[in-house]
């Protein structure tokens, strides 16, 4: 039998390897996806799996298809969960989970695992690709199964199993990266009347440090496409990474929410998402210059409906397609530059311009118009409050 276990390097995947041949007496073939979650997770990881116990150990580049194929278009849908959460586990979660399948597929395995816990969203967004790529495979979630309940209690196993490992019983956070977001969850956290402490954040600088000049920077977007930054062409994932770097030097993109998770329960989390918070807030600028008001509302409710769709784990749907061809369809039109001031945590629309804008200074002046005769909104008013005269007029009967 042999097992593909989506691997991360950490403590609890570098566990379930020598568990999983122990009850499931099978051959395991670690996975691990590159999305950007940069070279410290990444540096040894084979050698790490391999020292676990795995028979192989295979490290697939997602990056730049993790930022043209999935961010790229999640962002014109404008999706932000429950108002505030730019997604960036969620986002993730489809293309490491598919890669894995098609890795399981060329290796002939029989299983897929993972190291999601039984209380998250994740577990529901790696099975919910499996089903819908490799229905025939099996899945194991040790976390369901297995009796262990701490990292202690990890840490011991893996001593039994004489595994070396350099993780320790006191780290306090649980975290996500990759190259859009990282997150934060546990420790003083799982209290929501605790404040964050500044240790929990490690991509951006604190307001308080964060630099009292402000920054300029300008977003190049062809039909909804970030293409150039500063007026330097660059790859998407080159450009998101740039904007990373300067936005969290300014603060920008830090959250700290209570949401609602997909099983049911809340869960207090933080989030940083600089360059993904100055891309968000460019686009949507670009939006209103650009999309009238009924494609405007049209997107609104894309974005709202998605962000559920996506934060549950249901990409590979045909509403999930739908919705993104729907967005897809609406960016269109989104061809112009937008100028984002960086400053204490803001990142602020201060400039936009586009060939498609439907923005007219002659119609929208408070100075004197040549183009607009005001007399013709008299009659707008007229039929368009109408059933309200009407109805006013039956009170007045009765
Ligand atoms: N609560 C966020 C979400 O559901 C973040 C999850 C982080 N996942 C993790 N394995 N640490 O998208
Ligand atoms: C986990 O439970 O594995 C992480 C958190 C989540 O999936 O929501």
């Amino acid at each position: 039998k042999k097992v593909v276990l989506a691997y991360s390097g950490g403590l609890d995947t570098s566990a379930i390897i020598p568990w999983l041949k122990e009850q499931h007496d099978c051959e395991v073939v670690a996975f691990v996806a590159d999305v950007g979650q940069g070279a410290e997770e990444l540096e040894g990881v084979e050698a790490k799996a391999i020292a676990s116990g795995a028979s192989s150990c295979h490290v697939v580049d997602l990056k730049d298809a993790f930022v043209s194929e999935y961010i790229n278009p999640i962002l014109k849908t404008g999706a932000l969960y429950e108002g505030t959460y730019l997604l960036g586990t969620a986002m993730a979660r489809p293309i490491i989970a598919k890669a894995q399948v098609e890795l399981a597929l060329k290796v002939g395995a029989d299983a897929l695992a993972h190291g999601c816990t039984g209380k998250g969203n994740d577990q529901v967004r790696f099975e919910s690709t499996y089903a819908a790529l490799a229905p025939e495979l099996s899945v194991i979630a040790p976390w369901r199964e297995w009796t262990m309940k701490s990292r202690t209690d990890l840490l011991n196993y893996l001593a039994s199993k004489n595994i070396p490992t350099t993780a320790s019983a006191e780290k306090i956070y649980s975290r996500d990266a990759n190259a859009w977001h990282i997150s934060h969850e546990g420790g003083e956290l799982e209290d929501p009347y605790c404040e964050p402490s500044e240790q929990v954040w490690t991509w951006t600088q604190s307001l308080e440090q964060a630099p009292n000049e402000a920054q300029y920077v300008s977003l190049q977007f062809e039909a909804g496409v970030l293409t150039a930054v500063d007026g330097e062409s660059m790859t998407p994932y080159n450009a998101l990474n740039y904007l990373n770097g300067v936005a969290a030097k300014h603060g920008v993109g830090r959250i700290d929410i209570v949401e609602n998770r997909l099983v049911g329960m809340k869960s207090r989390g933080c989030y940083e998402t600089p360059g993904g918070t100055v891309i968000n807030n460019a686009l949507r600028g670009l939006e209103t210059l650009v999309l009238d008001k009924a494609a405007f509302k049209f997107r609104e409710q894309i974005g709202l409906e998605f962000s559920h769709v996506l934060y549950d784990g249901r990409w590979f749907t045909p509403v999930a397609q739908a919705q993104l061809a729907a967005a897809e369809s609406l960016a269109q039109a989104l061809t112009g530059e937008i100028v984002v001031k960086l400053y204490k945590g803001h990142a602020t629309v201060v400039k936009r311009q586009s060939p498609n804008s439907l923005y007219s200074e002659a119609f929208s002046t408070f100075e004197e118009d040549e183009v607009y005769n005001q007399k013709h909104a008299e009659g707008f008013i007229r039929l368009f409050s109408l059933s309200s005269r009407i109805a006013a007029m039956h009170k007045e009967q009765n």
